[in-house]
This record gives C-alpha cells, structure tokens and sequence, in this order.
C-alpha cells in the first residue's frame, strides 16, 4: 500500500489500459473509501455507473460512431485557458509519437478517447440535475479520493469529459434517467506500461500561483 502523499504524487491519467479485469473487492473497498468525501449538507451527490463486458462494448462502439460522425458537443475553454490544453496536448501526443502537423494520426489519437482508452471499466460520473456548483464540488471530492484509492491499489484511471460529448448515446447505452446530468467519464483499469503515454509526469504550476494568504 502507498502511504496518501505517494498515491497523490503517482495518480496520473492513463490512456492505454491492460485488457486484464480489476477485482471487483477492489474497486468496492476504493468506493467504500470514497464515500467518506464531504459534500453539502452530506447529500453525497455522486451517482457512479460503470459499464463493463459487454455493455461496455456496447457503449463504445456507439460513441466511437458518433465521434466518427459528428463533433463532440464539449464546452470549449475560455481563450485564456486555451494554451493549457495545446501543452498537454503536445506532451501526450508527443510521448506517443504524433507530431503535431500529423492530423490524421492525431484525429485517430483521439478517437481513443471514446472508447475509454480500452478500459475494461468504463465509468459515467453523474449528479441530480436539481442540484448546483457547489454539489459538483462534493463530486469532485468524491472523485479524487476515489483515484487516490484505486491508485493505491495499482489500479490506473482517467477523468474524461470527451465522452460527454455525446450524451444522449451515454443515456441510452447506461440506461441513465434524464434527472441526472452526466459530468464526466472515467475510465478504470490496469495502466498499460508499455504505453509511453502513461508514464508522463504532467507539471503543475506551485501553488503560490493559486493560493494568496492576507492577514492585513
Ligand atoms: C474534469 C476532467 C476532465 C478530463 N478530461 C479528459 C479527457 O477528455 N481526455 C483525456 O485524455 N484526459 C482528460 N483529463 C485528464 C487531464 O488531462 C489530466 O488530469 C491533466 O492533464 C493532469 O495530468 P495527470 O492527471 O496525469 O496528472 C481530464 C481530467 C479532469 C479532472
């Protein structure tokens, strides 16, 4: 077992997983730990489904389709954002070999994300509609301890708001009723450590860049 600071510096996304099945004890006991995230007023708002076998075959073979076919409707960043997903985006492919001016290699790159990077557990992170910003904070919270357990566990993830671009392919596939929104993907799994990809370190900012302390 890592100890928390380990599993917070080793959690990093994973985009190519191992066909190998995750123990379903595991991700019980990393669900378990999860549950004791705070959220407001302790409604716990998380609503998890996972698609596995089949029915995760299923679901991506729609969404690979529909990517095939149409944009994702994803909310796009603000301009100032931008230049964070073009260094990312630079790194990931980079590391996987697609330079920059490889259009088709890097159209196909991305494609991976629809089917959750071949996850065998493709997961679909919802909340109630009814609820607001500050519930999405408890799910946020939720989601992170769960990645930090299952990451203790040797187990890989990675947070997707890619899939989410075609909703209602995720709504009829998972079975997901109306009032709840679909906030995001997550694929889960044994991290391919083959895949160069997986083995990058994406830098953080220090936190004096986000954090002002005042006491005048
Ligand atoms: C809300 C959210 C949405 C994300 N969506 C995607 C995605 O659609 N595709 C992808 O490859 N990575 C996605 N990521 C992973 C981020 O790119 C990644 O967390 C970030 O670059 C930092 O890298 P690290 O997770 O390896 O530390 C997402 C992460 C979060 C938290």
């Amino acid at each position: 077992m890592l100890d928390l600071d380990q599993a917070i510096r080793e959690r990093r996304s994973t985009r190519m997983f191992l066909s190998r099945p995750v123990p379903r004890e595991l991700i019980d006991e990393a669900l378990a730990l999860a549950q004791h995230a705070p959220s407001n007023s302790n409604t716990q708002p998380w609503h998890l489904v996972f698609a596995s076998a089949a029915r995760r075959d299923r679901l991506t073979a729609a969404l690979l389709h529909a990517a095939r076919s149409a944009a994702p409707d994803i909310p796009t960043l603000p301009k100032e954002f931008q230049h964070y997903r073009r260094e990312l985006g630079a790194q990931v492919y980079g590391a996987m070999g697609i330079p920059i001016t490889d259009t088709a290699g890097h159209a196909a790159a991305v494609l991976r994300n629809w089917e959750f990077f071949k996850a065998p557990m493709a997961g679909i992170v919802c909340m109630h509609h009814d609820l607001g910003l500050i519930d999405a904070v408890g799910v946020g919270m939720f989601l992170q301890t769960l990645l930090l357990a299952l990451t203790e566990r040797g187990i890989g993830s990675c947070v997707e708001v890619s899939v989410t671009g075609y909703p209602e392919i995720i709504r009829t596939q998972l079975s997901i009723p109306a009032d709840y929104l679909i906030l995001c993907g997550l694929a889960v799994g044994y991290p391919d450590p083959e895949f160069p990809a997986n083995r990058l370190e994406i830098a953080r900012e220090q936190a004096k860049d986000h954090v002002v302390f005042l006491d005048l």
